[in-house]
């Protein structure tokens, strides 16, 4: 069988990831999907410059909405960032019906109700597990896993780069911009990094995690959001005398007078799982009406931790691709017209 050719925009920290990832897999990856999975174009804002890993074999392309619209790639990886072209380019290959596979959280979060209309209307997949939490499989476990529940509750630390400044502060001493500055050099941080600190990134995954969770359209702007900039080592030493330890959360929870959409940093007790979660990682603990809690814990951000996430969706879109009912894996978790308008509590 012809291998699924895979059209990559941005190679970046996360595209990089994902050549690597498909190539040190590249066994496993077409047992399990019986054929290969190849990037056969990328394209960069500098489609000259060495990158990490080996480009052989690769065609660069200079203008990246030829590789949207190319008709020799069978499936696109936007892994760009921010809305624009990310957001053309994706509505172009979807409009193409080529298979898009996204880790961007800020265009899915503003624009996500367009971008997946207009996967309905094409009647092609749109895969984003990589949006949310690295490499846990979030997305694929509410909409997979969970998907006989009634969703009460999520939580969680969704935001790679402010955990791992608020360890560094807590455990090493380290000074906010010098921790910060070491969690861009890991490729953790956003190209601009005030929407981690400022815990923007954490209400875009937030907004996209309760759309999938609770069958709401996706609603930013109703996200309470703050982030870390003002906590200080002094609230952080104080906050370890008194049995706490500061953690940035997102949460997400249906009260009886509507949903609760937050992130912001909290003090958690000491002897409580988020409490030990360090570093990089990421959690996120879900409440069901049937399974009870469960806890997701992993890698949340970093090339190959998040190119494990974007790989996973590669092989659902050649796995869809290769059955007969063509795009038959979910991209969303409820039917387009069950999703609910729900009352969200305002901002605190
Ligand atoms: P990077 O900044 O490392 O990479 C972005 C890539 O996109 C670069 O190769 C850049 O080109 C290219 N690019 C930027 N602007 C344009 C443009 N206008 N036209 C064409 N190409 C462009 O970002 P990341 O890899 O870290 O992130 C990519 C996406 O993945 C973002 O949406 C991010 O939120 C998301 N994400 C990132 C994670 C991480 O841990 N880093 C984790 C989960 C999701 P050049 O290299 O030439 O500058
Ligand atoms: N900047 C993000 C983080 C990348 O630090 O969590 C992963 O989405």
């Amino acid at each position: 069988t012809a291998p699924l050719r895979v059209g990559l925009l941005g190679l970046g920290t996360v595209g990089q990831g994902v050549i690597r990832v498909l190539r040190t897999n590249a066994d496993e990856i077409t047992r399990r999907v019986g054929r290969a999975v190849v990037v056969t174009h990328a394209s960069a804002r500098d489609p000259h410059r060495a990158r990490d890993v080996s480009l052989d074999g690769i065609q660069i392309v200079a203008d990246p909405i030829r590789i949207a619209a190319e008709a020799d790639v069978d499936v696109v990886v936007e892994a760009i960032g921010g809305l624009s072209p990310a957001k053309e380019l994706v509505l172009a290959a979807l409009r193409r019906g080529k298979p898009v596979v996204t880790a961007n959280k800020a265009l899915l979060a503003l624009q996500g109700n367009e971008i997946f209309e207009a996967a309905q209307a094409s009647g092609v997949m749109i895969a984003f597990e990589a949006s949310v939490a690295g490499g846990i499989p979030a997305i694929k476990a509410i909409r997979e896993g969970l998907a006989g529940n009634r969703i009460e509750a999520l939580a969680g630390i969704i935001n790679g780069t402010c955990n791992y400044i608020l360890t560094q502060m807590s455990e090493k001493g380290q000074a906010f911009a010098d921790a910060l500055a070491d969690a861009q050099r890991l490729g953790y941080a956003e190209a601009d990094p005030t929407f981690d600190v400022e815990g923007i990134d954490a209400a875009h995954k937030l907004t996209i995690l309760a759309s999938i969770a609770f069958g709401m359209p996706l609603s930013f702007d109703k996200v309470s959001v703050e982030g870390i900039t003002k906590v200080t080592p002094q609230d952080i030493r104080i906050a370890q005398a008194l049995g706490y330890r500061i953690k940035h959360l997102g949460i997400a929870k249906r009260t009886d007078a509507g949903v609760e959409l937050r992130a912001h940093a909290t003090l958690v007790p000491e002897d409580r799982l988020l409490a030990k979660v360090d570093g990089v990682l990421n959690t996120v603990l879900l409440q069901g009406n049937a399974v009870g809690q469960i806890g997701l814990y992993g890698r949340g951000a970093g090339g190959d931790a998040t190119a494990s996430a974007v790989v996973a969706d590669l092989v659902d879109v050649a796995r869809a691709l290769g059955s007969d009912a063509r795009h038959h894996v979910p991209s969303l978790a409820f039917q387009p017209s069950a999703v609910r308008e729900l009352n969200v509590l305002p901002l605190a």
